[in-house]
């Protein structure tokens, strides 16, 4: 009787809880993990703006509003007044374009909430990695499709250096067309 008893709960109980035990573990492992490298970090902004709307739908160029990615460090979030050579006129009488236009006569800076963000210790310049060809998607995702712009690649040192090693392997194209050269490896490069 009692071994039959022990005999269910080995054979039974003991697959399941190992079962919810294992994929508790991954759940939480694998959430902390996105939480730790910002993945999904979707924060709602002041105006609801729509980069699959402008950057899909209408084919506006990244470069049209983030105007800095070729020239320097920062891409640069464009201010109302970008936006203002068409709301002006388009959607006037739309809540979110009201919000929009009062920011700009007012003169006010849109509070929009940064999203990718390394931390203070480390230097990062776009100009040099777009010149050399590489694409928005490559370290944003497919941004032309997101109603609601989302980080979807980690940040991490592992990350940046992952790429610097293998770069000129992985974007043969790009080596002919621009002299991609791998990036640096050194820690003074990105920690000045
Ligand atoms: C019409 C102007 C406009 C165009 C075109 C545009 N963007 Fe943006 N972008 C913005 C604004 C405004 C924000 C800030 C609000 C937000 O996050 O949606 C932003 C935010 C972003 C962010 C997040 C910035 C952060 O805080 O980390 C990324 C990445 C980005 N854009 C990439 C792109 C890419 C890639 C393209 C082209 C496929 C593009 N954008 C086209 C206006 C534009
Ligand atoms: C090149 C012209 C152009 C620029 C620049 C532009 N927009 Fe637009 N935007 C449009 C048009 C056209 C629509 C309507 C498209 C549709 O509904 O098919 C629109 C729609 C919108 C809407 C949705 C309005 C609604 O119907 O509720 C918002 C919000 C918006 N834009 C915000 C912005 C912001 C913020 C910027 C600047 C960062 C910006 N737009 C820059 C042309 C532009
Ligand atoms: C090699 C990777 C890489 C590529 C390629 C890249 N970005 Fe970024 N982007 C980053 C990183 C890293 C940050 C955060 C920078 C920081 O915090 O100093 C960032 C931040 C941003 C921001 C917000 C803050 C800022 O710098 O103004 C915008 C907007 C942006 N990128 C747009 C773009 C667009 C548009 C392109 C393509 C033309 C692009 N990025 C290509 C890595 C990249
Ligand atoms: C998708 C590939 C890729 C990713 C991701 C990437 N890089 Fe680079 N990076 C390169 C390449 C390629 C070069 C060398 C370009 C050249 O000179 O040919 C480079 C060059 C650099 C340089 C030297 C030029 C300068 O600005 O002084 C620094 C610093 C740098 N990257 C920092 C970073 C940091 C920090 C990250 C992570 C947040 C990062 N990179 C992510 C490809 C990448
Ligand atoms: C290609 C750019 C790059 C290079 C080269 C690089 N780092 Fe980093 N490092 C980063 C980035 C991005 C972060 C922030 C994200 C993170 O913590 O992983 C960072 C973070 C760090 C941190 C803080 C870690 C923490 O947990 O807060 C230390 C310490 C560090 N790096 C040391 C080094 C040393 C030592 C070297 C040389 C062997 C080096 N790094 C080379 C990009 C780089």
């Amino acid at each position: 009787m009692k071994k039959t008893v022990l005999d269910y709960a080995l054979r039974v109980y003991l697959p399941i809880t190992l079962l919810i035990v294992l994929v508790t573990y991954s759940v939480t492992y694998f959430a902390s993990r996105n939480e730790r490298y910002n993945i999904g970090y979707q924060p709602t902004q002041p105006i609801n703006f729509s980069h699959e709307l402008h950057a899909g739908k209408m084919g506006i160029d990244c470069q049209y509003c983030h105007t800095g990615v070729a020239k320097g460090r920062q891409a640069v979030i464009p201010a109302a007044n970008t936006c203002m050579n068409c709301h002006s006129v388009a959607r006037k009488d739309k809540p979110e374009i009201i919000k929009l236009t009062s920011f700009y006569n007012e003169d006010k800076p849109i509070p929009w909430e940064r999203i990718h963000k390394l931390p203070e210790h480390v230097y990062f310049n776009h100009s040099v990695h777009v010149n050399k060809g590489l694409e928005c998607k490559e370290c944003h995702g497919q941004v032309q499709n997101m109603a609601k712009v989302a980080q979807v690649k980690s940040f991490m040192m592992s990350d940046c250096l992952a790429c610097h090693r293998s770069a000129p392997e992985k974007y043969p194209h790009l080596v002919n067309l621009t002299g991609l050269k791998k990036g640096p490896e050194n820690c003074s490069a990105c920690h000045r």
